[in-house]
């Protein structure tokens, strides 16, 4: 069950989505719950090697990382998606004081937050609701901790704008003064690698695509046909991002609310962009919303980055 103002939201955002030319709607009407299992699904993929290659990475910089965090950080996470990852900073990590997982969704953080307390009994675990793509306000800080650190892992800045993603750097900077930021970045790689990752053999990342229309049938009472939409993703190498969109097989009419919206034949609905950097790139970013580059960590095959962003003790601006 979504609550009522998600409700809404997703009801004006959806009714904005098929008003505009071109259509577009923003990624995170993916993750309700079929989404979420089919999102588990593609982090198994074998064409999906982002997931296990940053699992790989953080397993053999989990040191190096622990040295940089010192003793006692106050850990924050950005969603509350992988206790695999989370779960290899903690164990490396030199006597946490808390750990501060932030998500959207209360149900999913309640879970996770339950299960790693479990493990981690002399941990203080704080979930924290709130949307971290908007403003957040932090909990009070500890009075013994040490240095707060915040981890963005998988690369889902890669599905913010070039400005969001700016003004992400620039909250990072204003609440975490003297901290760090530990991000996780897909790094820019050959088309064919890209292109696969994206449209894998099973068809799992098609459903997870389509599976947006079928949610929008379900809770707003839409009535996309689901099997007359594509699922249609693409590398766009001057912008260096994955685009996704779901393209319209026939031109047909989709009702929502009593209005009436078309698709011509051929038209998209666009879903995601899924940036892809190098570590350069990422660094002059951070750089740019006051951040410093730290030490950054990459596998052999330069796939995928973690880099280490130091936030300074006060900011000019
Ligand atoms: C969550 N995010 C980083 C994923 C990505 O690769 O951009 C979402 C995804 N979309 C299709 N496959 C995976």
């Amino acid at each position: 069950m979504i609550d009522h103002l998600e409700h809404l939201q997703f009801m004006q955002d959806m009714q904005t989505a098929l008003s505009q030319s071109p259509k577009g709607i923003s990624p995170k009407y993916f993750y309700d719950q079929a989404g979420s299992a089919l999102f588990d699904r593609i982090c198994e993929l074998p064409e999906y090697y982002p997931t296990r290659t940053e699992l790989a990475l953080l397993q053999s910089c989990a040191s190096e990382v622990a040295q940089c965090m010192g003793e006692h950080a106050d850990i924050l996470e950005f969603g509350a998606g992988s206790l695999q990852k989370i779960r290899l900073l903690l164990k490396a990590a030199q006597q946490p004081a808390r750990y501060v997982p932030m998500d959207i969704s209360g149900a999913h953080l309640e879970a996770a937050s339950v299960t790693l307390q479990q493990e981690f009994p002399q941990l203080r675990v704080q979930p924290l609701v709130a949307d971290y793509t908007q403003d957040w306000q932090l909990p009070a800080a500890l009075p013994n901790a040490g240095k707060r650190v915040a981890f963005f892992p998988g690369s889902t800045i890669g599905n913010f704008s070039p400005a969001q993603a700016h003004t992400f750097f620039k909250n990072c900077a204003r609440h975490l003064p003297g901290g760090a930021l530990l991000l996780g970045v897909d790094l820019i790689k050959l088309p064919d690698v890209l292109h696969a990752a994206y449209n894998d053999a099973q068809g799992v990342t098609a459903a997870f695509n389509l599976n947006l229309l079928a949610r929008a049938n379900r809770e707003l009472g839409c009535d996309f046909d689901v099997k007359q939409f594509a699922h249609s993703a693409f590398y766009n190498a001057p912008l260096q991002r994955i685009e996704m969109h779901l393209l319209s097989l026939q031109a047909q009419t989709v009702h929502l609310s009593g209005q009436a919206y078309a698709f011509e034949q051929g038209e998209t609905l666009h879903t995601e962009y899924s940036h892809k950097f190098t570590i350069a790139g990422v660094q002059q970013a951070a750089l740019a919303a006051g951040l410093q580059a730290g030490p950054f960590w990459t596998d052999p095959h330069h796939h995928f980055g973690l880099l280490w962003l130091n936030i300074p003790h006060t900011q000019e601006h």
